[in-house]
């Protein structure tokens, strides 16, 4: 079968990294993908339920799509990821006129779904809970720098107002040997940085088995993620990222490996959610703010220029003034480099959407927006310094809307614009030295 497909995403890197799976399977059955949704004859949305406005966006765009079938007939429109999860059949009914939706442990059998509404059967539901994956998923789109590798899958943790073990499942690690055949295929095909992507990266192993019984790691490591750090930056690959952190995780081994390794990047994206005890606790996230505290001085300690970013939740149910006051000091205390606010949205089935949503909507603006403003403040209290520095860079190719300017990520993670002299290729570590810096983007010419 053939045609033209559209993928567009919503929501987490996992998401991310699902489509592009999807979309190499497709390409190997003789599918052609395509970045114009309207020249496409497949259209294809992966769907994110983290909160109200996610699937509200989805929903929208699925709207138009399907409402776009009029001028094009025979055109496919599916939606794929979280959404289907949560909602099952209830999707084709809030959803009118899809043609196929298939949970996220089902992407494996999209061309088949694809040929069967070809052939006119249709619509398909495919909310599975047993994942279908093998090779069929492991697939990678080529032409990018960088890459998103799966280690671990599901999330067992169930913080109490996240959705997300309710559409991942069960916490399961991938087998170490699995992952690092992966890397090496990537790093043959010219990838010069993987991030290993899990909700809660530092749960790798804790579940089931990912190494081979009596076989230790050669600086005599214990701990699988710190040993598949190391295995991993000894692939070939110029830079190795993990996400997401979680206090629980940073112990010394892997405070040690990351300090010890220089293909690990001096980043961390640990999400605190909080800077009150009161409100971590509700929240079932497992630390208070003292472990976090800690965590990030280990960190710290091992990696002189350590950057840690973060996502946190207003108006949770009981949030009072004065615990948004202790999340702001916090917030402070930790220099955070970047920061993620998310307004707090009930999901039905989680623990907290069951206890009222007592912070009205104008106060969770205010408060969203103190935060980004102190944000903006503290990304210029942190960027400043950097004026006149040589950052490493791995150039990732033009930015969209000015082809001579190009962009790429620092060690740390920031997002860096530049002028390509010319002699630059897409994968290249150049040195940027930095000319201007804003609260999350640094500016810079080329060093030869
Ligand atoms: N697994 C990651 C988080 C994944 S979800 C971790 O726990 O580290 C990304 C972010 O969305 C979370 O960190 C949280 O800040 C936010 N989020 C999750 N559920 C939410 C909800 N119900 N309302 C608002 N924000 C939410
Ligand atoms: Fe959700 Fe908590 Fe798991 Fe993150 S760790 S995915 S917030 S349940
Ligand atoms: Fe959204 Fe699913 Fe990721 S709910 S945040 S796309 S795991």
């Amino acid at each position: 079968m053939s045609g033209l497909v559209h993928i567009r995403t919503y929501g987490c890197q996992m998401n991310v990294r699902d489509s592009e799976a999807a979309a190499a399977l497709l390409e190997s059955r003789g599918y052609r993908l395509t970045d114009v949704e309207s020249e496409a004859d497949i259209l294809i949305v992966n769907t994110c339920s983290i909160r109200g406005k996610a699937e509200d966006k989805a929903r929208g765009k699925l709207a138009l799509m399907i409402f776009s079938k009029q001028e094009r007939p025979g055109r496919i429109v599916g939606a794929i990821g979280c959404m289907v999860q949560r909602m099952g059949r209830e999707v084709l009914k809030s959803v009118k006129g899809l043609d196929f939706a298939l949970g996220p442990h089902r992407l494996a059998r999209l061309p088949q779904v694809i040929e069967a509404v070809q052939a006119g059967e249709g619509p398909i539901l495919d909310a599975g809970e047993v994942r279908e994956e093998g090779p069929a998923m492991d697939g990678h789109l080529p032409g990018s720098p960088i890459a998103f590798v799966n280690i671990l899958y599901g999330c067992d943790r169930r913080c109490a107002y996240c959705i997300v073990p309710d559409v991942r499942g069960r916490e399961w690690s991938r087998p170490a040997f699995d992952v690092l055949e992966e890397v090496r295929r990537l790093v043959g095909a010219g990838v010069r940085e993987v991030t290993l992507l899990g909700q809660s990266v530092m749960s790798y192993g804790r579940k089931n088995p990912v190494w081979p019984e009596g076989e230790c790691s050669s600086s005599g490591f214990l701990e699988p993620l710190p040993r598949l750090l190391e295995s991993v930056a000894k692939t070939g690959i110029a830079r190795v990222r993990f996400t997401s952190g979680h206090p629980s995780g940073c112990s010394d081994e892997l405070a040690r490996i990351m300090g010890l390794t220089s293909e690990i990047c001096e980043h961390l994206h640990m999400p605190v959610q909080s800077g009150s005890d009161r409100i971590l606790e509700r929240m079932r996230r497992g630390y208070g703010v003292e472990a976090y505290r800690q965590a990030a001085a280990r960190l710290r300690t091992a990696m002189p220029d350590f950057a840690l970013t973060t996502d946190v939740i207003v108006g949770f149910p009981g949030e009072t003034d004065a615990d948004f006051e202790s999340t702001r000091a916090f917030m402070d205390e930790m220099r955070f480099d970047n920061a993620f606010i998310f307004k707090y949205s009930p999901r039905s089935g989680t623990p907290a959407a069951a206890w009222p949503d007592d912070v009205p909507v104008a106060e969770k603006v205010r408060r969203n927006k103190i935060l980004l403003e102190d944000q903006d403040r503290r990304g210029m209290e942190i960027h400043g310094p950097l004026i006149g520095r040589e950052l490493e860079v791995l150039a990732e190719g033009a930015s969209l809307r000015n082809g001579s300017r190009w962009c790429g990520r620092t060690r740390t993670n920031k997002i860096v614009f530049f002028v390509n002299p010319g002699s630059l290729g897409v994968g290249d570590l150049a040195r940027i030295r930095i000319t201007k810096v804003l609260p999350q983007t640094l500016y810079g010419d080329w060093v030869a």
